[in-house]
């Protein structure tokens, strides 16, 4: 696969396309008296959360209004491929929009997202779903506007998927943001490390680190434009900067965004155990403003299996990067992804997971069925495990993970936390929801003789100091003590 920069003569028929979509849109909007609306559904990652804020930038500078649930006048699905249901779901949904497709036939449905860098996806779009107007890949996403351009024009589907892996800095992208006080912050695209079971590499192409400098001025700007809470993003942001020369690993970048005043919380994921220095977990406890997080994979706990996976890392280096994180960041909270039935996982090796989730005692877990990919090399193992025994396996982590979530939520009761306020919960209008600097969710009450007359919405972004009072399965909840800034 090729590496090629997008030039500014390639950002310029983007722009001009724009316009001419801008005006198009206005012309209809006009007709109808009523403005034109898009939606986008996310499946994917923080990556795809990301793109999908570039689309919208994207429709917003062409005069679409957005709305939370489609269908809208132009519709976008953002796949994922991770895992076979992620697939499902777009094709579920598919077959929804097509009887809302005859009802409007003007509606525009687009796909984009991971799952179109996979042939057998575009060619079952195109023979079954031909209402679909573009589609395009994760490295395309710049080319929307044309693609869409080309699509009404010729009222034919317009793709353009090539096999060309572009670099596309994102700022020459525009953002419509979702949160008003949270940015995602892509610092590298790609990934190279070919873990057997995962389609990624697949997807999103080689690993390319974005300009240092130009995620520092980003950053700054971010700073003053009054954002709380950044999220560096990448497959594996501790291999960051090794296509980029002397210090500008990622250790050195974290630092620096760390020195840049304004920022709450610095997030950042996914560490991948085999890449993650004692540097970076140093700078972690250095300075306040970095969240006492760390998302640490750890897949399996399994020596044989973690081989056989490719992750380049044993148990025993593992547990050392984690138990240096606990000495150093006692407050800190770990969380990692851990897949059940691995082919040629054994009874023995999953009793080696278990053993591996009582010794670290995950804060929180995201598990896993392992799901073959087609085109990776797990996919071609022979011992795959039945799905009964997977089934019965995931279900013994699951309960096992979910009593250390509890008891880790129950040490937690009668503590006062930092919690960075996220807005209303879903549980009730009058509880917010926030999260503690090192992740956990507290859903929490105003009392009213605090004398806050800010509404959930306006205090998005807000530090508060949260006292904790009980204990849930998957969060705590607490009573708001004060806020930390007016
Ligand atoms: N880059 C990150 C995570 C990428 S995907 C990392 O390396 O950790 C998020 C998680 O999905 C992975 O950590 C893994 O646990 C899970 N995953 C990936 N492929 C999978 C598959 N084929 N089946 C089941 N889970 C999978
Ligand atoms: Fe997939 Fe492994 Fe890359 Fe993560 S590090 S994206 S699991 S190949
Ligand atoms: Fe899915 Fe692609 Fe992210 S496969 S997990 S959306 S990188």
């Amino acid at each position: 696969m090729a590496i090629t920069k997008v030039t500014a003569q390639d950002f310029d028929k983007v722009n001009a396309a724009v316009t001419e979509l801008r005006d198009y849109f206005t012309n209809r909007s006009c007709e109808l008296g009523r403005p034109l609306t898009y939606n986008i559904r996310t499946y994917g990652c923080q990556l795809n959360e990301s793109d999908s804020e570039k689309l919208s930038g994207y429709l917003e500078q062409m005069g679409l209004v957005p709305v939370e649930e489609g269908p809208a006048d132009v519709n976008f699905f953002n796949t994922c491929s991770i895992r076979e249901n992620a697939d499902d779901r777009l094709y579920g949904n598919l077959g929804v929009y097509k009887a809302h497709k005859k009802q409007n036939r003007d509606m525009i449905i687009a796909v984009c997202g991971c799952m179109m860098k996979v042939d057998k996806n575009i060619q079952k779009i195109k023979n079954s779903y031909p209402f679909v107007d573009l589609l395009f890949d994760p490295q395309q996403l710049h080319l929307m506007p044309v693609l869409l351009k080309r699509s009404i024009s010729s009222k034919k589907t317009a793709v353009d998927i090539e096999d060309v892996d572009y670099i596309a800095d994102d700022n020459n992208m525009p953002v419509s943001r979702k949160r008003k006080f949270r940015a995602l912050v892509p610092i590298m695209y790609g990934c190279n490390n070919f873990c057997t079971y995962c389609i990624v590499p697949f997807t999103r192409g080689r690993e390319r680190s974005r300009d240092f400098d130009e995620i520092i001025k980003q950053m700054e700007e971010l700073a003053k434009e009054g954002y709380k809470e950044v999220m560096l993003l990448g497959q594996n942001v501790n291999s960051y900067g090794k296509d980029l020369g002397e210090n500008r690993s990622f250790p050195d970048l974290l630092e620096a965004c760390a020195k840049i005043k304004g920022f709450s919380r610095i997030r950042f994921m996914t560490s991948h155990p085999k890449d993650l220095s004692d540097r970076v977990i140093e700078i972690m406890a250095k300075y306040d403003s970095i969240e006492t997080h760390l998302h640490l994979p750890c897949q399996s706990g399994s020596d044989a299996v973690l081989k056989r996976m490719n992750r380049h890392y044993t148990r025993e280096q593992f547990v050392r990067t984690a138990k240096l994180f606990r000495q150093m960041i006692p407050e800190g909270a770990i969380s990692t992804d851990i897949i059940v039935g691995f082919p040629g996982e054994t009874e023995e090796d999953f009793e080696q997971t278990l053993s591996l989730v009582k010794e670290i005692r995950f804060d929180s877990a995201f598990t896993f069925q392992y799901s073959k990919r087609p085109g990776t090399k797990a996919a071609e193992y022979e011992d795959q495990v039945p799905a009964d025994v997977v089934t019965e396996r995931f279900g013994r982590l699951l309960e096992l993970q979910n009593e250390i979530v509890f008891e880790s939520n129950k040490s937690l009761v009668g503590k006062t936390m930092e919690v960075l306020i996220e807005g209303e919960s879903n549980t009730a209008p009058d509880i917010l929801t926030g999260r503690t600097k090192c992740n956990h969710l507290v859903n929490f009450t105003i009392p009213a003789e605090l004398g806050i007359s800010k509404s959930a919405s306006e205090l998005e972004g807000y530090l508060g100091m949260v006292k904790i009072t009980n204990a849930k399965p998957y969060s705590v909840e607490g009573v708001l003590e004060c806020l930390k800034y007016e």
